[in-house]
């Protein structure tokens, strides 16, 4: 696949549409984290900085083609041109009339923002025609939504075959080379973090995993099904018992190809999933019936630390038990320390271990953190992501 770079275009005084992912968390009409927002930077800079006439377009929640006023992309406009230190023009709908006034109007280094795509059912439809109204507001395309790049919608996918120019940004290609690293060319040892509440989430991954790591830690919720396949007890845990096939064939296949696969020798455990609850720390032998396992134990979080300390590549994602209570905080947050502290390049695939470790206060330690939730997870299991696939040249 031959991918253009954001550098490679021609972009003077050019109206450039870029696709970036600014489906940020929102609270009381404001950007609640901006992560999405200061990634796509780099890209939007050096574009005006070229003289671009930038049009940024992105989706924000499922609206599912309705107008939904919650949805609106007003508060992401705020916070965008708090962080440029310019206005930023947003227009009603991402298409029609009104667009294309602002859109023609534009002058170099002046930036708009169209309203939520998916305002528009066509956009998840991958509609040719609405593509086509897309494509025609602008000269060249720029996809740095990484974050939805698994999606095959009209901005992501379809629109490539109505514009002249296509290319990546600097986002874009930083998620490729830091995944892509971890998946074709990992240095030695490599070990994989899983967790987080199903095993049925994580198929993918695991399998494609599997090939490649020497190291598989697995806690969370999904380590349940997985000390259930051998026959140990797991109380009232998370389980998923349509699952204990895949869980046995995981097991094996580890084995088979010399992985170490390690799960939780100890819990912590408690009768409610409640920050209130009165926890106890039990060994893997004695859960007894009707508590929950919500955390790893600590001697479970000595041995993945030990991994972690030795390992030169990490990959995580998934927290090691319920984090956002206190009561089964440790494994997770002492986890991410252990990452944090270790020499290898760190990756973490998006989600909840993002909230890991930033509540673990580490962030800033860690090699690489994808913006990208599900995008980053189907990228490990190793398909061809379709915002990817489109911009072949
Ligand atoms: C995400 O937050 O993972 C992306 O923005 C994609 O959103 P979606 O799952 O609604 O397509």
């Amino acid at each position: 696949m031959t991918i253009k770079h954001i550098e490679d275009l021609n972009v003077e005084e050019q109206r450039v549409f870029m696709r970036v992912d600014f489906n940020c968390p929102l609270k009381e009409g404001k950007v609640a984290d901006d992560t999405r927002i200061r990634a796509a930077l780099p890209s939007i800079q050096y574009l005006l900085s070229k003289g671009a006439r930038l049009i940024l377009a992105s989706h924000l929640g499922r609206p599912k083609g309705q107008v939904v006023k919650e949805m609106s992309l007003e508060p992401v406009a705020v916070r965008l041109s708090e962080l440029l230190n310019q206005d930023i023009i947003i227009t009603d709908d991402c298409i029609g009339d009104g667009a294309k006034k602002v859109v023609t109007d534009l002058r170099a280094g002046q930036v708009a923002l169209l309203e939520n795509l998916r305002f528009h059912k066509e956009e998840t439809d991958n509609d040719e025609n609405f593509a086509r109204k897309l494509a025609a507001l602008a000269d060249a395309y720029v996809n740095d939504a990484f974050g939805t790049a698994h999606r095959a919608h009209a901005s992501t996918a379809g629109i490539t075959k109505f514009v002249q120019e296509r290319a990546a940004g600097y986002l874009m290609f930083k998620e490729l080379e830091n995944l892509g690293k971890v998946l074709k060319d990992p240095e030695k040892p490599f070990v994989a973090i899983l967790g987080g509440a199903k095993v049925s989430d994580k198929m993918g991954v695991i399998e494609n995993l599997l090939d490649r790591v020497d190291t598989l830690l697995i806690g969370g919720g999904m380590a349940y099904t997985f000390l259930l396949a051998q026959g140990l007890p797991v109380g009232d845990s998370l389980i998923e018992k349509d699952r204990l096939e895949f869980a046995v064939k995981i097991l094996k296949g580890a084995k088979a190809r010399n992985v170490q696969l390690l799960l939780p020798v100890d819990h912590v455990i408690a009768a409610e999933v409640s920050p209130d609850a009165k926890a106890k720390t039990v060994r893997m032998e004695d859960v007894p019936a009707g508590m929950k396992c919500l955390d790893i134990g600590p001697q479970t979080r000595a041995a993945f630390e030990a991994e972690v300390a030795e390992a030169k590549t990490i990959f995580w994602n998934g927290p090691m038990g319920v984090f956002e209570m206190e009561p089964f905080s440790a494994g997770t947050l002492g986890l991410a320390k252990a990452v944090a502290a270790s020499d290898a390049v760190s990756v973490i695939g998006g989600g909840d271990s993002v909230a890991a470790v930033n509540k673990a206060g580490v962030a800033d330690k860690i090699s690489h953190i994808s913006t990208g939730g599900g995008a980053s997870m189907e990228f490990m299991e190793g398909k061809i992501l379709p915002g990817i696939a489109a911009l072949d040249s």
